[in-house]
């Protein structure tokens, strides 16, 4: 009898067990086919099913790079170290007048003085890392405008002229006054309209503002110090309103300049959501117990009261990026990620375990020749810069093109998750392809070894946003923590490959 029993409580649980296992899946393939949409170009690499087979480079790069993150060693066999390289920093650096273990880590103490070396060998920059060479030739660089025809009324909006002035190499101009303007409206311009945006897997509001401008608003959820829960994929990670914001300044000061401009505002949920809000989504709305105003809108993740979002009392921060020019005007081509994560519990993307992956992709167009594979390099930097491993598919405006135009880094709300966590996996276009665009080194080196440290820089320019602090201290300290990672990984491959210019490409932009 007791037997009989147990033999029965086990077949039950496994089948609620298998049960849910299946729920998860059919979970899932929603996502993947909502993030999707778009026919691919590389339908060979929809080929995801994998043996369950580790990387065999991505586990040596993590052994070579990371340990060497942890306990501070440096290359003692470097060659090229010479010029102006400082002693190598052993262990934990000790504050001499606190006598504390100083909170730098060993990676953003370590001197690059070789790659610096290298690119005044080059002729590219002089040892300040200044530029000394004028003569390259500019690429064409027209704008929507131009290429259109269309020119901006007198009275044209901040939203209007950013459109227009979108061109072929970047999205805006820097230093940039539309811009400004631009950020300046989209948090003070008077809303006049607002709808759920159909189709995301979380709630998103289209805003229209008096001047007839758009925005996409993304509400806030949860307060800073909220870090991704350690069980969440990434693809169930909640977006987060001010990673919108600073990934928009991080692309700025890296000198992209290929993410539309976000900014932050304090929204009224009763004058600026409620009074506005129709039909299912106005079902939504509830006062919680704490007499808070909160609703939770209609979408497939996380809207429901326990995940609803809450005013204090009913004044609510959201991040507001502006709308693309429309799509019947200035057509976009979305492009699927090589890269791309397999958005599936336990499949692996071919790259994580194929070590010769670049090669394939090297070989497909329009990664086989131009500048979108250096591109993606850039776009794996950025994404690792701030954790973000969402990145399935990308986009370009077509009236530039399908080749020779940059891709827009749309879409970071999850990024910005975990501080104290370096997702090495997110570089693996620049781990499998060992080649890096010059002026994006360029940069990433001047940042690492001048005064002006990225975490710096990004602490000034976020301080302008109306909801600072952006980005807590943890967060802007890991941008010069995974800058010195970068530049390890750099490093690595120039000493693997036979002539420094494979690695170290100058392709114009
Ligand atoms: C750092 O760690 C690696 C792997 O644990 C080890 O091989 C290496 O000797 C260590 N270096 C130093 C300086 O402790
Ligand atoms: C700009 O001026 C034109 C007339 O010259 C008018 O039709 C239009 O509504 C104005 N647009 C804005 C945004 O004020
Ligand atoms: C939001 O708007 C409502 C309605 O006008 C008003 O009663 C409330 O005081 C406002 N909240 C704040 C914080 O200003
Ligand atoms: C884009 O690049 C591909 C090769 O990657 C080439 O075949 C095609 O002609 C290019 N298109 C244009 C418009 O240059």
């Amino acid at each position: 009898m007791k037997l009989k029993e147990r033999v029965v409580v086990g077949i039950l649980s496994t089948l609620v067990f298998l049960t849910v296992v299946l729920v998860l899946n059919i979970e899932v393939v929603q996502v993947s086919q909502n993030g999707g949409g778009s026919p691919s170009s590389l339908g060979f690499l929809e080929n995801l099913v994998a043996p369950d087979a580790r990387s065999g480079a991505m586990v040596a790069f993590r052994k070579r790079v990371l340990q060497k993150s942890l306990n501070g060693s440096r290359e003692a066999s470097d060659p090229k170290s010479g010029a102006g390289a400082q002693p190598p920093v052993l262990g934990s650096p000790i504050d001499p007048v606190t006598n504390e273990i100083a909170s730098v880590d060993p990676v953003v103490a370590e001197d690059f003085g070789d790659l610096v070396n290298l690119l005044v060998v080059k002729g590219a920059v002089d040892r300040k890392l200044r530029p000394v060479k004028f003569t390259k030739k500019k690429k064409p660089n027209p704008t929507v405008s131009e290429v259109l025809g269309f020119k901006a009324r007198k009275n044209a909006t901040s939203f209007e002229r950013f459109h227009l002035g979108i061109s072929r190499m970047e999205m805006y101009k820097e230093p940039d006054s539309i811009v400004d303007k631009l950020l300046h409206d989209m948090t003070t311009d008077e809303i006049v309209h607002m709808e759920q945006k159909d189709g995301g897997t979380q709630l998103k509001l289209m805003i229209d503002y008096a001047s007839g401008g758009q925005a996409m608003m993304k509400p806030m959820r949860f307060p800073r110090d909220r870090e991704t829960l350690p069980d969440h994929f990434y693809f169930t990670d909640f977006e987060r309103h001010n990673a919108e914001i600073a990934a928009f300044h991080l692309d700025r000061a890296l000198g992209f300049r290929r993410t539309p401009p976000v900014v932050g505002r304090l929204l009224n949920i009763t004058t600026e959501i409620y009074a506005f809000a129709k039909g299912e989504l106005l079902k939504t709305f509830f006062v919680s117990p704490a007499g808070n105003l909160c609703f939770h809108g209609k979408c497939s993740y996380y809207c429901d009261t326990s995940h609803a979002i809450c005013g204090h009392p009913d004044m609510l921060e959201g991040s507001f990026a502006v709308f693309l020019p429309p799509k019947n005007v200035v057509p976009r081509k979305p492009w699927r990620h090589p890269w791309r994560r397999s958005y599936h519990k336990r499949k692996k993307a071919q790259w994580e375990w194929d070590d010769s992956y670049c090669e394939v992709v090297k070989e497909t167009p329009p990664y086989d020749m131009g500048r979108r594979l250096l591109d993606l390099v850039d776009m794996a930097i950025f994404d690792f810069l701030m954790g973000n491993m969402d990145r399935h598919h990308y986009e370009t405006f077509l009236v530039f093109g399908t080749n020779d135009t940059f891709p827009i880094h749309l879409d970071n709300g999850r990024a910005f998750g975990k501080a104290n966590h370096d997702e090495v996996s997110i570089l693996a276009p620049l781990v499998q392809c060992c080649q890096v665009r010059q002026s994006t080194l360029i940069t990433l080196l001047r940042f690492h070894q001048g005064e002006n440290k990225l975490s710096k820089v990004m602490w000034k320019s976020l301080n302008e946003d109306p909801l600072k602090p952006i980005l807590l201290e943890p967060h802007l300290l890991a941008l010069d923590r995974r800058i010195g990672i970068i530049l390890r990984t750099v490093r690595e491959c120039v000493q693997e490959a036979s002539r420094t210019e494979l690695v170290i490409v100058d392709d114009g932009v």
